[in-house]
């Protein structure tokens, strides 16, 4: 278990690489989690707020924004023997964006779903779901490429500050409900707002304790 001197968030993190298809992949090494969703759900904006860094990764209103699996990894960690947290997070290019021209959705489509399938040092991917809409059609498509890969995913409710607090609870329950046949998911399914910062600590240490450090701070 990797113990590090340095806390997970405590520190800058750093964009280090855009990868437009695989061959383009940094090599595997140290543990990696990705963000997965529809178009505009809030991926690049959670990871931002995790950080604490509102420009690290590229936000917009427009959905595809993101168009590359991007690489952002704690500023300064040079490989093993570094004290700062081995890990990187990939934030991925959305599905479901029916706007897109058809050619460029396919080529993002088969990127998202080959590092999906194929990457070992995957630990674990967090498949975001807007609160309002809950899981569609194409969440459970991927859902289902997860658990016939054996892929552990969790599920991560986001901008929960455009509903009700109250249905909060609820709605967990009855997503984690959804998924609860499901061999691949981690049977808790959590709740954010990168916008008011509700439920980012427990992600946080989610994705510590992912990548097997005890504590986010
Ligand atoms: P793609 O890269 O296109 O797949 O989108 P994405 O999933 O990375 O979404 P992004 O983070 O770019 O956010 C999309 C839009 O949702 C932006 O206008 C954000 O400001 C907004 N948004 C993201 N998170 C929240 C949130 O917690 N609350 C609210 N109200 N808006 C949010
Ligand atoms: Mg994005």
């Amino acid at each position: 278990m990797p113990e590090t001197e340095k806390p997970l968030f405590g520190h800058p993190w750093i964009f280090i690489r855009g990868v437009p298809s695989l061959n383009f992949l940094p090599p595997e090494g140290p543990s990696e989690v990705a963000f997965a969703g529809r178009s505009n759900v809030g991926k690049s904006s959670l990871i931002n707020a995790l950080v604490g860094q509102k420009g690290l990764a590229r936000t917009s209103n427009t959905p595809g924004r993101t168009q590359e699996l991007n690489y952002f990894v704690p500023d300064g960690y040079s490989g093993e023997g570094s004290d700062l947290p081995p890990m990187a997070i990939v934030d991925m290019p959305g599905y479901g964006y029916a706007q897109a021209p058809k050619e460029q959705v396919d080529k993002w489509t088969k990127l998202v779903f080959d590092y999906l399938r194929g990457r070992a040092t995957l630990k674990r991917v967090y498949v975001l779901i807007d609160s309002r809409h809950g899981i569609k059609k194409n969440d459970e498509e991927v859902l289902t490429l997860l658990d016939k890969a054996a892929v552990s995913y969790q599920l991560v409710l986001t901008k929960t500050d455009k509903i009700k607090a109250p249905a909060v609870p609820k709605l967990l329950a009855d997503t984690a409900d959804k998924i609860r046949k499901r061999p691949a998911a981690y049977p808790v399914v959590l709740s954010t707002s990168s916008e008011k910062g509700d439920g980012l600590d427990d992600l946080r240490q989610a994705i510590a304790e992912t990548i097997g450090i005890a504590h986010w701070q």
